[in-house]
């Protein structure tokens, strides 16, 4: 599982803003990979980062519903709730608790360099909250408080993984102790960077304008085959080898989301529809992607008619996941020199 030893027990955990809707890229790129993690025997937890999502402004009522929402859809996609443990970020105030300590931690320049900030906060980073700033140190915490080895995340997320590594590092040698593992991202697979149906050279994201660039996993099947009927492509035929994609982005990422969502390889996929024009890919394609997630999204619609249930899912999540932080936290918090009640 893991390229070197470690004195760790694997454990995996990773997590998913409950903003907007959870689509394509976060269900090939993350949930479908977490569904083949639980399989394994490894304990895994899996989060919706609320605390992360309000880094932006986010209406109150929206961010409850997206909570809820994105929690039917990882039980929707397989996830179960006794297997796995699955919890919002803000039930577990360990991660929040140790997200402090490692603020300490990180440096300012560490933050800095990250893509995500200078992506999101722009040319306006006086604007931009404190949160936005330190939310890699969040993320670091999510993970670091289970002492998680591995993280399934898409490819936009490496380097946030890498900087838990480095936070982790520097505290282990800050405090001269072996106490937090050496994490691993684990990026695998053909959906790992899935893009816009609009534009090849952007990836499918919930913050796009345009609701025709991505599929939502809510999406009915009508509105799954318009949009990849419409999705942007060029003039020719699909190559006959995977090389033959690699300056037609269009056409990449349709073929790699084939391939993710029929469990094959680029190169499989290839072989299957290598020389197709779109007028026969696309449908389909359309076809097995609605084959695919029509099933998930009728099982989320159905989840969300009870709401109780959700919410009583989720604070059991929490009593386990608190079981396993809360004498991380304590040792962390001993190793600091916080004098801990008698
Ligand atoms: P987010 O929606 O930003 O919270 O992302 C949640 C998870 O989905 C992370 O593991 C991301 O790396 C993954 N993800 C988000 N967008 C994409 C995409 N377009 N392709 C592949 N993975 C993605
Ligand atoms: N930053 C991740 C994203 O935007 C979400 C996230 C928060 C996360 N905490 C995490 C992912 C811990 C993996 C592990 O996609």
């Amino acid at each position: 599982m893991s390229d070197r030893p470690s004195r760790f027990t694997p454990r995996v955990f990773s997590g998913i803003q409950p903003s907007g809707n959870l689509h394509l890229g976060n269900y090939l790129g993350a949930v479908k990979r977490f569904v083949d993690w639980q399989a394994r025997d490894v304990e895994t937890i899996f989060c919706m980062v609320d605390q992360h999502a309000i880094t932006v402004w986010q209406d109150p009522a929206d961010l409850a519903r997206s909570t809820r929402e994105l929690a039917a859809g990882f039980i929707a996609a397989g996830i179960d709730p006794e297997r796995s443990i699955l919890i919002a970020q803000s039930q577990v105030p360990e991660h929040a608790q140790l997200a402090w300590i490692l603020n300490c931690v990180a440096r300012m320049g560490w933050m800095r360099r990250m893509t995500q900030w200078k992506e999101k906060a722009g040319k306006n980073a006086e604007e931009a909250s404190l949160g936005l700033f330190a939310y890699p140190a969040l993320m670091a915490a999510d993970i670091l408080v289970y002492h998680a080895t591995h993280v399934p995340v898409g490819e936009d997320q490496k380097q946030h993984i890498e900087l838990t590594r480095d936070i982790a590092a520097k505290f282990n040698h800050d405090y001269g102790v072996d106490f937090f593992p050496e994490t691993q991202p684990v990026i695998e697979g053909a959906g790992t960077r899935v893009m816009s149906l609009r534009d090849g050279s952007r990836k499918m994201s919930k913050s796009d304008a345009s609701d025709a660039a991505r599929i939502n996993m809510t999406d009915d099947a009508d509105a799954i085959a318009r949009k990849i009927r419409r999705a942007r492509t060029d003039p020719k035929p699909l190559p006959e080898t995977a090389e033959g994609l690699e300056t037609r982005p269009e056409a990449r990422n349709l073929v790699n989301i084939y391939a993710a969502l029929r469990e094959i390889t680029v190169e499989a996929a290839i072989a299957e529809v290598g020389g197709q024009g779109f007028g026969q890919f696309k449908p389909l394609l359309a076809d097995l992607a609605v084959e695919k997630l029509s099933p998930i999204a009728g099982e989320m619609a159905r989840l969300m008619d009870d709401p109780a249930q959700i919410d009583a899912i989720l604070g059991r999540g929490a009593e386990r996941a608190r079981a396993i932080a809360a004498p991380i936290l304590d040792e962390t918090y001993r190793i600091v020199g916080f004098v801990r009640p008698a």
